[in-house]
């Protein structure tokens, strides 16, 4: 029986890993948590016991450091967009970590990695920084499989409470004047659930199973971006008439606003968008999870009754 009693999660601080840390908890499982700014991350603080440490983890001799005691290491990190425009950031933060998070393994003996892709994932013909870095480290992590035991998880876009996605498209219809022009409204995705998601790691963390392989997790159903935003504002109760731009404007909105302060949308995520992000083969049945479909959880979060009852909530509570 391999022992499974501490695992260090980095990128734990995110919407995934915050998930993922308090199912391990529920299971039984320690996290360790570095991240860069503690006082920026104390939402996941709420996860009881959870270790969360301030620490460089481009650093190898701190990365050691963090590993030690640990059963298992779970890498979440992933950036979508980097701060220049050369792919050095994707690639430092993709590759550069994977291979250093593969060395403190063997340093330390570390035996089990759990490594956070994603769906479109491809090194030599993705057509963004962001899947081609993606791909080079999925590839590095199952290269690695002669000596460690390893597992590779690429879902497509992520959904639940906190979700940078439908909370994300909520906030930008919301601030958008009625009209809304919407890039790329035609690419396809098939949305996952976070707690599919992070049981999916769970349940692959101790079965010998997964050794070596790759997992493709998708949703039971398929949407194009344009059904999906519809369907945020719809769920948000905003009416905004969600126009769908053209392939010349999808580019020229990245080319704009990948200038604008924080990056919201980039030529690198415009061309993400160019291929599918959609499973062939879902493989969350081969790991014994049933697909979460989204009208089952976002209306619990994007509604505006939601939103509303959270309000009055808040006034209750503040006796107001
Ligand atoms: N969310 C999705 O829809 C989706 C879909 C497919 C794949 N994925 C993959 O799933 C993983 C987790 O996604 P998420 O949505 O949870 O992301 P997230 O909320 O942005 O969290 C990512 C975490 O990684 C850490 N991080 C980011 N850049 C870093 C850097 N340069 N160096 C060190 N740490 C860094 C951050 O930790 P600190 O700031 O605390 O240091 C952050 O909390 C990523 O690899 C992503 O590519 C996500």
């Amino acid at each position: 029986m391999m022992r499974m009693q501490r695992v260090c999660i980095l990128g734990g601080s995110g919407f995934v890993g915050r998930h993922l840390a308090n199912r391990l908890h529920d299971r039984g499982i320690h996290s360790r948590v570095p991240t860069r700014h503690r006082e920026r991350t104390k939402q996941i603080l709420v996860v009881p016991g959870l270790d969360l440490v301030e620490a460089d983890i481009h650093d190898a001799g701190k990365l050691q450091e963090l590993f030690r005691e640990c059963d298992a290491v779970i890498n979440l990190v992933g950036i979508l967009n980097e701060r220049g425009f050369d792919g050095s950031g994707f690639h430092r933060a993709h590759v550069e970590l994977t291979e250093k998070v593969l060395d403190a393994c063997r340093h330390t003996g570390v035996q089990r990695l759990l490594h956070m892709s994603a769906l479109g994932a491809d090194a030599d013909n993705g057509p963004s920084y962001y899947q081609r870095t993606k791909g080079e480290a999925e590839r590095r992590v199952l290269a690695a499989a002669a000596d460690l035991n390893v597992t590779v998880f690429r879902p497509s876009v992520i959904f639940g409470p906190d979700d940078n996605f439908f909370n994300q498209f909520r906030l930008l219809l919301k601030l958008s004047p009625g009209v809304f022009p919407l890039p790329t409204p035609k690419a396809r995705f098939s949305p996952v659930y976070v707690g599919d998601v992070v049981e999916a790691f769970v349940r692959a963390l101790k079965d010998r199973e997964t050794f070596g392989k790759r997992y493709d997790l998708c949703g039971p159903q398929t949407y194009t971006l344009e059904d999906l935003v519809r369907y945020t504002a719809e769920q948000a109760g905003l009416r905004r008439t969600v126009w769908p731009a053209s392939d010349r404007l999808s580019r020229l909105q990245a080319r704009v606003l990948q200038r604008v302060p924080g990056k919201p949308y980039s030529m690198d995520n415009y061309l993400s968008a160019t291929v599918d992000n959609v499973c062939s083969v879902n493989h969350l049945p081969e790991l014994g999870i049933e697909p979460t479909a989204i009208e089952a959880v976002v209306p619990g979060y994007l509604s505006d009754k939601t939103e509303r009852a959270r309000y009055n909530q808040f006034r209750m509570t503040a006796r107001r």
